[in-house]
């Protein structure tokens, strides 16, 4: 890997995985983010990466659906690796308004697939791998997982839209012969999350005193994993994982919304020097979301056997870190919300 180009790297997971790929050592790559700035994403989450590492890392403000932007940036910095995280991710609203999630996770990965497919007609072999989530396979009972082999059964506009992608992607690899790789991962935590998901949006309401609303019963299980470890998981796929597979990433850490929100107001609490019962009495039931998958839960024995991955952080651990990132970087929170740093974005590139 001589030139990574990572989409979506100003989003939650793509920042967590552009600053873990700056934390290696030895390793001389350039990074190339590629990024739309949806409201999602805060260009500012990389300002000192790209200060201190000026000569291998760059940034290109571009929609993935542009196929001539995609073409010129890969020519430009002689990609040869695509990490591919750029979506649009929120299930909320991809009830409101599924149209932006077809055309940035279907469009935008089609868009992809055929600019790596062009290069690859003409010698120029680019890996290509496609990050997508364990929604695809739909909602579990109280039993089972979802393995690599579960069919899939999408069952809101943005998991029926990473389906779609990921059906493209394995189907660039089966007709064109792409070099490919999938990975299918649970519920991400960790800093820089848009307060929009349920984590950091608990943390923040509980910081202001705000009501906790918790969807329906709040016995919607879901598995949860440390973003790092995601970023640790998707090194290894890059560098042992065997063209054309798929690999199921998972926290192998089940929780209820509800025993997590509470467990969410114990740790603030103890942070802010409060009583966790006060916290608690902002928990507030509100109607479900409609098709809301009632369990998530992924079995990642494939990646652990065959590639020596593990997750290095249990969720105790974790969270508390989490906990304390978000209370410390309060104004990293409040500039997302309040959308100052579309300011930024005018005042650097000069146009929204
Ligand atoms: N967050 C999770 O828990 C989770 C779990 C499993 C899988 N995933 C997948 O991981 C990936 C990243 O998720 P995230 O939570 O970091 O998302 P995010 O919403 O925080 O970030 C998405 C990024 O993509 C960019 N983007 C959106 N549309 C674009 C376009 N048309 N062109 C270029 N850039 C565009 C946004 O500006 C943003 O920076 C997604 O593919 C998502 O489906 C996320």
């Amino acid at each position: 890997m001589n030139s990574i180009l990572v989409t979506g790297g100003c989003g939650f997971i793509g920042t967590n995985f552009v600053r873990f790929l700056f934390e290696k050592d030895g390793e001389n790559f350039i990074v190339v983010n590629v990024d739309k700035l949806t409201y999602a994403a805060n260009p500012e989450n990389l300002v000192d990466i790209q200060e201190r590492y000026s000569k291998r890392y760059f940034f290109e403000r571009a929609d993935i659906c542009d196929f001539e932007s995609i073409s010129r940036i890969i020519d430009k910095y002689d990609v040869d690796t695509i990490v591919h995280f750029a979506a649009e991710s929120h299930v909320d609203r991809s009830i409101l308004g599924p149209s932006d999630f077809v055309k940035t996770n279907i469009v935008g990965t089609f868009t992809l697939l055929e600019a790596v497919r062009e290069r690859f007609e003409k010698g120029k072999i680019i890996r290509f791998h496609h990050i997508s989530t364990d929604e695809v396979y739909g909602s579990l009972g109280k039993e089972g997982y979802f393995y690599e082999s579960s069919p899939y059964q999408p069952r809101s506009p943005y998991s029926a839209s990473k389906a779609a992608s990921d059906h493209l992607v394995r189907s660039y690899h089966n007709t064109y012969g792409l070099n490919v790789t999938i990975s299918i991962c649970s519920n991400n935590y960790g800093p820089y999350q848009f307060p929009e998901k349920l984590i950091p949006l608990m943390i923040v309401n509980m910081l202001e005193n705000k009501e906790l609303p918790v969807y329906g019963d709040g016995k919607h299980i879901r598995d949860w994993l440390f973003v790092y470890d995601h970023c640790t998981a998707i090194w290894e796929i890059l560098k042992k994982g065997k063209v054309g597979e798929t690999y199921n990433i998972g926290g192998e850490n089940e929780w209820e919304n509800i025993r997590l929100v509470e467990f969410l107001c114990e740790l603030v609490a103890k942070k802010i020097n409060k009583e966790a019962g006060s916290l608690k009495k902002l928990i507030k039931f509100v109607k479900d979301r409609p098709g809301h998958d009632r369990r998530y839960a992924i079995n990642c024995e494939k990646i652990k056997n065959e590639l020596g991955w593990r997750q290095s952080v249990d969720f105790e651990t974790g969270l508390d870190f989490t906990v304390d990132w978000y209370i410390r970087n309060i104004e990293w929170l409040n500039k997302v919300r309040s959308g100052e740093y579309l300011k930024w974005i005018e005042i650097n590139y000069g146009y929204r």
